[in-house]
């Protein structure tokens, strides 16, 4: 598959140019990739209206994703996230009315803030297994929430940080018999199209999906895609480039570019079978520890989520166990541990950390669970919350108050309390918890 930004790129930097042109280092080596950082030059294209290289480069992505439209961000998921709120926002628009959307109570920040920025209100889906992590919402609320709402769109953060998995095809299924689009925040997913039989959401029947393709691909940190399916309205596609400029920086990084430009032909070569090769060693890992008493919960064939209060340690003392052994996870908290390899990563690395893993003594199970949290009581809207006086109180004096923070510092997952809710004593001693002391609230 060829590579048309990164050969343009490196033309250039051979071509010994004048460059009296942004950026100010002038291709000087003072870090090591100047010379490969421009900016949107004659033939170099632009990013959201995008002609020649870097057109051709997303139409690669397109044919390798089995998108009717895959489009670059160097801005990650955050940025593919809020253009898929601005498209649905697009399309109730044009029917004059703001959207519905519903959408899983584990979802992203950048789901917030783009909800913030485009005047939505979500209607939030719990789980039914409680908890805080958990992307599982059953078929059976998901039907009666539609059912109820009527909602424009569905929005499903799957995979999880805990490598959960939501049911996407039946999820499709029901938003199609309800008329919603499916949208899925798929961050942690983009490898899931590679593996033997593809488990990635646009195969699965999902409309609007995002990847970071930094997360689980060999691509530089911001680098993602937004995939539009043939599935979505003509109308949606028509109007992606717009979307991803509203909220995109116009200096797009031309090394994420390349970078995306590249995976492109590892991903046309032997990538796939590396990631498939990985998740094999993976499903081996998840065998061995959990034949030796640790607990292993993730669903996802990439991923690596142990359980090790069972066997006597937090996940964050495990961690810690671990980065002593120069073995870095990508999370832990008191429940979980997640180690992230990817397809460069090799089998004497995987072998090490699972080695390191066992060589841990087990000690007495470790019994204390999280709180069980009950869903929030929406006061006031996001955005208001954000933008009222606030101050800073002890979690211990939180209780009654208007949350006002963009995030709860609390793991990755299903946030005990969110903007514009009130704190309840379930979310105070959830915070606690997780070692949250302070927070911050809306001063009235
Ligand atoms: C589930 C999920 N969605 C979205 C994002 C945002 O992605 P990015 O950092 O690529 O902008 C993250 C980041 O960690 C994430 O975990």
């Amino acid at each position: 598959m060829d590579t048309p930004i990164v050969d343009f790129v490196r033309e250039y930097a051979k071509s010994g140019a004048v460059r009296l042109h942004m950026p100010g280092h002038k291709g000087s080596p003072l870090l090591g990739p100047e010379e490969l950082d421009i900016t949107e030059l004659p033939g170099a294209d632009i990013l959201y209206s995008a002609k020649g290289i870097i057109k051709r480069s997303e139409e690669n992505a397109s044919r390798l994703f089995g998108s009717a439209m895959t489009l670059y961000s160097t801005e990650g998921s955050t940025l593919s996230i809020r253009a898929m709120l601005w498209l649905v926002r697009a399309e109730c628009a044009g029917k004059g009315r703001a959207p519905v959307i519903l959408a899983a109570r584990n979802a992203h920040r950048s789901f917030l803030t783009g909800c913030m920025l485009l005047g939505i209100e979500a209607f939030w889906l719990y789980p039914e297994s409680g908890g805080l992590h958990g992307s599982k919402i059953s078929a059976s609320s998901l039907k009666k929430a539609l059912k109820e709402l009527k909602p424009d769109a569905v929005y499903l953060t799957s995979p999880d940080y805990i490598g959960g998995m939501a049911d996407i095809a039946e999820a499709s299924r029901l938003c199609k018999a309800h008329g919603a689009l499916l949208l899925v925040d798929n961050a942690h997913g983009g490898y899931l199209r590679f593996l033997e039989k593809s488990l990635h959401p646009l195969d699965l029947g999902a409309d609007l999906v995002c990847d970071s393709a930094h997360k689980t691909l060999p691509v530089l940190t911001g680098g993602g895609y937004l995939h539009i399916s043939g599935s979505s309205p003509g109308s949606v596609l028509e109007r992606a480039e717009e979307a991803m400029a509203v909220f995109a920086s116009t200096s797009p990084s031309y090394l994420i570019l390349q970078s995306l430009d590249m995976a492109n032909r590892l991903l046309d070569g032997g990538l796939p079978e590396r990631i498939q090769k990985v998740c094999r060693l993976v499903g081996e890992a998840k065998k061995r520890l959990s034949d030796h008493g640790i607990a292993v919960c993730s669903d996802e064939p990439m991923k690596l989520c142990l359980m090790p209060k069972s066997y006597g340690y937090t996940g964050d003392d495990m961690s810690m166990l671990l980065a002593k052994k120069g073995i870095y996870c990508e999370f832990s908290d008191p429940d979980y541990l997640t180690l992230m390899p990817s397809g460069m990563t090799s089998p004497n690395e995987m072998e090490r950390a699972v080695n390191q893993i066992l060589l841990v003594e087990r000690r007495q199970p470790i019994l204390s669970q999280p709180p069980k949290a009950a869903p929030g009581e929406r006061v006031l809207s996001c955005l208001e919350a954000m933008l009222l006086a606030r101050k800073r109180v002890p979690i211990s004096c939180a209780v009654g108050e208007v949350f006002a923070g963009i995030e709860t510092s609390c793991p990755p997952a299903i946030p005990p309390v969110i903007c514009g809710e009130r704190i309840t004593l379930g979310a105070a001693r959830l915070l606690e918890y997780y070692g949250v002391t302070h927070c911050d609230v809306v001063d009235v």
